[in-house]
């Protein structure tokens, strides 16, 4: 994982107030809890006093309760209560556990995977699917890491292999491009495949793309297919450990808007298009070794990796980025 990066890590709707959801992402036993007011706490699962999980602990209006002998943590992970010292009691200050940074946006909860500062950037969503439009989400857990579910989401030729009978139809096998470009720390394909007419592919700057990109991939974790202004695929790459990720894969429509249709399309979308096109996915995805690749490993890529190429670059900066700042201390 890099650090110093917001990460989508679950749905918003996965977290109920009044009840601890325990979850693992980035490696870690975490526990996400609201307070009577709707604010949303991420925090280690992990009890100071003798590491029992808060998960299956309560939320008692703005504190977490340890289901072991009851010690009782704020928002900030902060202990306020140790019930057999008594009220009356001061609690020494490390009596604490750590706790990380969160936003809400787009239906999904953002978790900042670094050090807390005041000035954080922007979480990094797609902000027009924010307006009018519908979606509805899939689940699949994958057995690989998050950077060969991502990589595979960018990968522009498995599709008349790994589809050859959904999405990848046709035998268009022959890749030309694929066109890409930064734009911050989104990067954007351009990609036309054809049928194999005997010519040589079309080079990266030959290739002129008649409409706008297709596939956008917003560091570190979530990417758009964006299939036209109204239909869009986002799919976030929760990372769970080093060898699994939950994905969450979303349907965008806004072409139907009559409410039941809507959401019988919606539905549609998401529960029978895109899990079968997934599960084609991921039965590749999860044979690849080592699990996580990196920019400098045993492949040999070819042209039409351009844009694992580019983003394998990206996270190795993005890495090596977050190193130096760790080292100067921010
Ligand atoms: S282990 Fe949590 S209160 Fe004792
Ligand atoms: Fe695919």
């Amino acid at each position: 994982m890099i650090r110093n990066q917001w990460y989508g890590i679950l749905e918003s709707s996965e977290v109920k107030s009044g009840k601890p959801l325990g979850v693992t992402r980035m490696g870690e036993r975490l526990v996400l809890w609201r307070t009577s007011g709707g604010e949303l706490v991420c925090m280690i699962d992990l009890c100071a006093h003798r590491g029992a999980a808060l998960n299956i602990g309560k939320v008692c209006q703005d504190t977490i309760r340890c289901p072991f002998h009851g010690l009782e943590y704020d928002t900030s992970g902060r202990c306020v209560l140790i019930p057999a010292n008594g009220r009356a009691a001061l609690v020494p200050s490390q009596f604490k556990v750590a706790s990380y940074p969160l936003r809400e946006v787009g239906g999904f909860i953002w978790l900042w995977w670094g050090e807390p500062r005041d000035d954080l950037p922007e979480v990094p969503f797609f902000r027009d699917l924010l307006f009018g439009f519908h979606y509805n989400t899939l689940r699949s857990h994958w057995a690989a890491h998050y950077s060969r579910a991502i990589e595979n989401q960018l990968d522009v030729m498995h599709l008349p292999f790994v589809h050859y009978n959904t999405i990848g139809r046709g035998n268009y096998t022959l890749v030309d491009g694929p066109m890409t470009e930064w734009v911050d720390n989104e990067l954007r394909v351009w990609v036309q495949n054809r049928i194999d007419d005997g010519t040589l592919p079309l080079r990266p700057d030959e290739v002129h793309p008649t409409r706008g990109p297709f596939l956008h991939l917003r560091m570190p974790n979530v990417w758009m297919n964006h299939i036209s202004d109204n239909l869009r695929i986002v799919v976030v790459f929760a990372p769970i450990d080093e060898a699994n990720t939950l994905m969450y894969v979303r349907f965008y429509q806004r072409v139907v808007r009559v409410p039941i249709l809507r959401e019988l399309f919606t539905f549609a979308g998401a529960k029978i298009g895109d899990r079968k096109i997934l599960a084609q996915d991921r039965r590749v995805v999860i044979t690849q070794r080592p699990l996580k690749s990196s920019l400098h490993m045993d492949e040999k890529l070819i042209q039409g990796d351009r844009p694992i190429i580019e983003y394998r670059r990206r996270r190795q900066a993005l890495q090596e980025l977050a190193q130096s700042s760790d080292l100067l201390g921010y």
